[in-house]
């Protein structure tokens, strides 16, 4: 049987020396294991009442353009600083090896709607956190988010549960 922790290729020392880089190609590349992680993902989601999901720039946009499809929804982009015309509100964060900026288009989302939160990967959750304030801020309901794959050991899904935010990894 197939397992997707397979299709995640370890690269050491990348982008930055210490950091062990899980890149995601390889999962993508394969038919059978890209299309099993959309419909897990789609599967361990209450998907009852949802209006929307939400993917952060750029690996989860592939992740969460795909599963808004699948669930018949339609899909907000939450970009890196920049690459939105039009209104929007920003949050900058630190992340595993960096640091960043998102932006939300506040024109494009109604205060009330439902929405899931879709990542490739959590590491220290500075990024999902910064997403999960531009939709808090913009009065979304996030009924939850979800990542491929989840370093717990860098803590940030933890830190995302105690936000009162449900969390689901299909890797860990
Ligand atoms: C990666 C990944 C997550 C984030 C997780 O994005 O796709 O968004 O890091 O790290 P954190 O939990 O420590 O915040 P990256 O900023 O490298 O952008 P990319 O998707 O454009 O490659
Ligand atoms: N984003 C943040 N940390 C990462 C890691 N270790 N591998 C891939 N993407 C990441």
């Amino acid at each position: 049987m197939l397992k997707l922790e397979d299709h995640i290729r370890l690269i050491p020392d990348y982008p930055k020396p210490g950091i062990q880089f899980r890149d995601i190609t390889p999962l993508l590349a394969n038919r059978v294991a890209f299309n099993i992680a959309i419909d897990k993902i789609v599967s361990e989601v209450t998907h009852e009442g949802l209006d929307a999901v939400a993917g952060i720039d750029a690996r989860g946009f592939i992740f969460g353009a795909a599963v808004a499809s699948a669930l018949g929804l339609g899909f907000i982009p939450i970009r890196k600083s920049g690459k939105l015309p039009g209104n929007v509100i920003s949050e900058s964060y630190d992340l595993e090896y960096g640091q960043d900026t998102l932006e939300i288009s506040i024109d494009d989302v109604e205060a009330g709607q439902r929405v899931l939160l879709i990542d490739d990967l959590i590491a220290t959750g500075g990024t999902a956190l910064a997403a999960l304030k531009l939709l808090k801020r913009c009065e979304l309901d996030v009924v939850g988010a979800s990542f491929v794959v989840d370093l717990p050991s860098l803590g940030g899904s933890k830190k995302i549960i105690e936000q009162g935010t449900a969390v689901s990894s299909l890797i860990s």
